[in-house]
């Protein structure tokens, strides 16, 4: 993910008249080909596997915190004592404990701005679903579904990784790496759960390991939440959904109306309505422009790599104080809030009933 930072500051010229314009000056990684890559990029001016080293660098304003999920609690805490900003990468700790401490840390040291990643609500599509939802225009809401399905784990020898491994990846597995995906919308939106009744699978349990001989795979492949939250709140976070490579959609339904985006059609939102008695879920077109305009035309297609850009005009133009009232990144709370219902998804799990999210 840090690569992905690196090609987005690569593209900034793409926004029109943001506020902010960053430079890649410092990088880590403990892994020397990882740190290798950036050779690619100029201007960067210290390279390390030392973490520490950019924490003591005053040239380093803003840092992007992308490491496996064990490691968060330590590194943020560290940035922030350091007194340095940053987007953090969900899960935002490995379990509910560490995010706690993480938010206490961040309440120790107010002045230090940290926001979580969760790029996918800046897809056009998504911030026209968000808006249609925050209106009121769907009227009574029926129900809300949230998913993030992937399918690159129904190879069964797909080597094992990190993500793969409960001590790394969390006992929460597919919510920790999809969760806060699927979470930032509707908690930014104050659809809370109040409960949650979870399906987890651990479909695949063992997988290759280095040497190719069979290792545990041991996290959640997959997780479907239905919540209560005054209706049906379904959230699927999916590493098994066949068919579907890195899906991420939303589809709200009220006694009014009804709005549906999948980036599976980058370009289109589907909008419910009732027209001459008629029952009509119509089409519409949106093209390329989201919620920091850009260059391009309007009628080309918006695609990951523009969501990850809009994601950091957002985290930039907020530090900045020039948000001005549009969409922002994931806060600190909501991905608090966001590991309090996997915890609760967890408790559900075990017990086999609904579970309060508290
Ligand atoms: N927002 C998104 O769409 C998205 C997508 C994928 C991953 N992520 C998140 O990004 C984070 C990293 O995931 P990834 O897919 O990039 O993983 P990755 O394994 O590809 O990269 C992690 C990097 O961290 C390095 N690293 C490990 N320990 C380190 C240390 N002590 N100091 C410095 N570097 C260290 C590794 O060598 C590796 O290069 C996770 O929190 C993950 O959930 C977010």
């Amino acid at each position: 993910m840090g690569r992905e930072l690196a090609a987005a500051i690569g593209r900034w010229a793409a926004l029109e008249d943001h506020p902010v314009r960053p430079e890649l000056v410092a990088v880590c990684d403990t892994n020397p080909a990882a740190l290798a890559w950036f050779d690619r990029v100029d201007g960067i001016r210290l390279k390390s596997a030392d973490y520490q080293d950019l924490l003591a660098d005053d040239n380093v304003e803003v840092l992007y915190i992308a490491v496996p999920h064990h490691l968060h609690e330590d590194i943020y805490r560290d940035a922030i004592r350091a007194g340095k900003d940053f987007l953090a990468e969900k899960p935002f700790g490995i379990d509910l404990a560490a995010a706690t401490r993480i938010v206490e840390e961040l309440q120790a040291h107010p002045g230090v701005f940290v926001r979580c990643s969760s790029e996918m609500p800046f897809y056009p599509g998504a911030q026209l679903a968000v808006d249609t939802i925050a209106s009121g225009t769907l009227g009574e809401v029926i129900g809300v579904e949230n998913d993030f399905l992937h399918s690159s784990d129904l190879d069964r020898g797909k080597p094992i990784n990190w993500k793969r491994q409960a001590r790394y990846c969390g006992e929460i597995g597919v919510m920790g790496d999809l969760g806060m995906h699927v979470a930032h919308v509707p908690l930014r939106l104050g659809l809370r759960p109040r409960t949650v009744f979870a399906q987890l699978q651990d479909i695949v349990t063992e997988r290759p390991g280095p040497d190719g001989a069979a290792v545990p795979c041991d996290t959640i492949d997959n997780a479907t939440l239905h919540c209560d939250a005054g209706f049906p709140l379904t959230l699927r976070t999916h590493r098994i959904a066949p068919g579907h490579l890195n899906t991420w959609r939303l589809t709200a339904v009220g006694m009014d109306g009804g709005v549906a985006f999948s980036t599976a059609e980058p370009k289109a939102v589907q909008r419910f309505g009732v027209r001459d008695g008629r029952q009509v879920w119509e089409r519409l077109e949106l093209g390329s422009q989201s919620v920091f305009p850009t260059i391009t035309g309007g009628i080309f297609e918006f695609g990951f790599a523009d969501a990850v850009l809009q994601m950091w005009a957002a985290f930039l133009a907020e530090r900045a104080g020039a948000l001005d009232g549009r969409f922002g990144c994931a806060t600190p709370v909501e991905a608090l809030d966001s590991h309090g219902l996997f915890a609760a998804a967890l408790r559900s799990a075990e017990t086999g009933q609904a579970e309060p999210v508290g």
